[in-house]
């Protein structure tokens, strides 16, 4: 995925810098090209030749080595990279950086770099909230740095609060949104439904369906990478959502309907994966309880197909995408759901094929527009996500 990206990761002095030899070893599985560049602080607290046996390339300390292929080589690198994280941050370098102190092969190198730089802070609660921090790294966001709020909890020295570094997993999805795609859809604001909706009978029971939401959450994933904006409504599931999205949680289909119509007008493309339970109690589940408290006979009504009602009131520019779960006669049926939903493009997938529907990793999709019918072959949901939106760029 990072195959030809360089990638400078810079480690100040804090008790979380141990976590970056994971980062720089999830960052190498990738194929990607790491640099450490580390502060003398950094040192204290991890071995640099842990970096060094993780990337193969020598870690960077100090520009008062005075060694001539060192000073150039950290203009070199800071040409090359294509971005810079520097996690985990203390509050001395995060200070150097905004006032323009470069006065050591990390803050000099950063200083030297075109490209993005990311900053993760990790300190204590009380030295992140310092006026002056804070004033720092609002000045950093104004020069273009990016920075990841530090989660709460228990801190190295047993204090609550704010100023823990994120796990490595949170820092690598920050680096792969900035370099592991091509931005095609910068500016582009989308929607996508993911995940199963849920019917009240009663306080107890419910209607729902066996979506697990992982289809959704590709390919709101595979738009973050590819610069888009990109709103989340989820039903139920069990599944971590992506990071980076605008993420609202609904339960019912009505709910549903109402979250996706309130934001609809305003969207580029619409992505509707949702299992949207096509019944729904016809009287309200408080009300039949108190009634009778007998469930035998429960009487049903057919939910609004929102998918169909954003095709009836699609503004102009919109491409509205729609999924068909189908148990037979894929092709013929989803065909018919393309015209009688107004949608531009519905993806079919057949519930009886292994390796498709639910819950798996994988799927085997077609692509059907007016125009087109591309059958794609057993793929990963996420390599499935960017074929949809490389369909729907075309
Ligand atoms: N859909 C919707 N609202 C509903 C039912 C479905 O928006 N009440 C959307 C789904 O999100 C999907 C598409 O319509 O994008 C097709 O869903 P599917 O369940 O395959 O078809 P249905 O229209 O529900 O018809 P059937 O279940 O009879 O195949």
């Amino acid at each position: 995925m990072l195959k030809n990206k360089t990638v400078l990761l810079g480690v100040t002095g804090s008790i979380a810098a141990y976590k970056i030899a994971n980062l720089a070893r999830m960052l190498k599985k990738l194929h990607c090209n790491v640099h450490v560049l580390m502060t003398q602080n950094a040192t204290q607290f991890i071995n640099p030749v842990t970096f060094e046996t993780l990337t193969g390339n020598k870690c960077l300390i100090d520009t008062f080595d005075r060694n001539f292929q060192y000073s150039v080589e950290h203009v070199a690198l800071a040409k090359q990279a294509d971005v810079v994280m520097i996690a985990p941050a203390s509050a001395n370098v995060i200070g150097k950086i905004a006032n323009g102190i470069a006065d050591d092969m990390l803050t000099t190198t950063v200083m030297a770099c075109p490209c993005k730089k990311i900053i993760s802070p990790a300190m204590n609660h009380n030295m992140y909230h310092n006026p002056i921090v804070q004033d720092n790294l609002a000045k950093l966001e104004r020069f273009g740095y990016e920075i990841i709020k530090p989660d709460q909890g228990m801190l190295a020295n047993g204090d609550m609060g704010d100023g823990r570094m994120p796990e490595e997993s949170v820092l690598l999805e920050y680096i792969l949104k900035e370099i592991a795609f091509a931005k095609d859809l910068t500016g582009k604001k989308i929607l996508v439904t993911a995940g199963a909706t849920q019917e009240s009978i009663d306080p107890v029971r419910f209607i729902t369906n066996h979506s697990t939401g992982k289809m959704g959450f590709a390919i709101a994933k595979a738009a973050i990478y590819r610069g888009a904006d990109v709103t989340l409504i989820a039903g139920h599931t069990e599944v971590k959502p992506p990071m980076f999205v605008h993420l609202i949680h609904v339960k019912s289909a009505q709910d549903m309907f109402e979250a996706v119509t309130a934001i609809s007008n305003q969207q580029d493309i619409i992505i509707m994966t949702a299992a949207v339970a096509d019944f729904t109690p016809a009287e309200p589940a408080e009300q039949k309880i108190k009634k009778s408290g007998d469930h035998s006979e429960i009487r049903l009504k057919r939910t609004q197909d929102i998918l169909k009602y954003l095709g009836e009131h699609k503004p102009d520019q919109q491409f509205l995408c729609g999924f068909s779960m189908e148990t037979e006669n894929m092709l013929e049926n989803s065909r018919k759901k393309l015209q009688s939903k107004h949608c531009d493009m519905i993806c079919a997938n057949s519930l009886t094929q292994e390796g498709a529907g639910f819950g798996t990793d994988t799927n085997i999709l077609t692509i059907i527009t007016m125009q087109s019918e591309i059958a794609l072959p057993m793929l990963s949901k996420e390599e499935i996500a960017h074929k949809i939106l490389d369909q729907i760029m075309q």
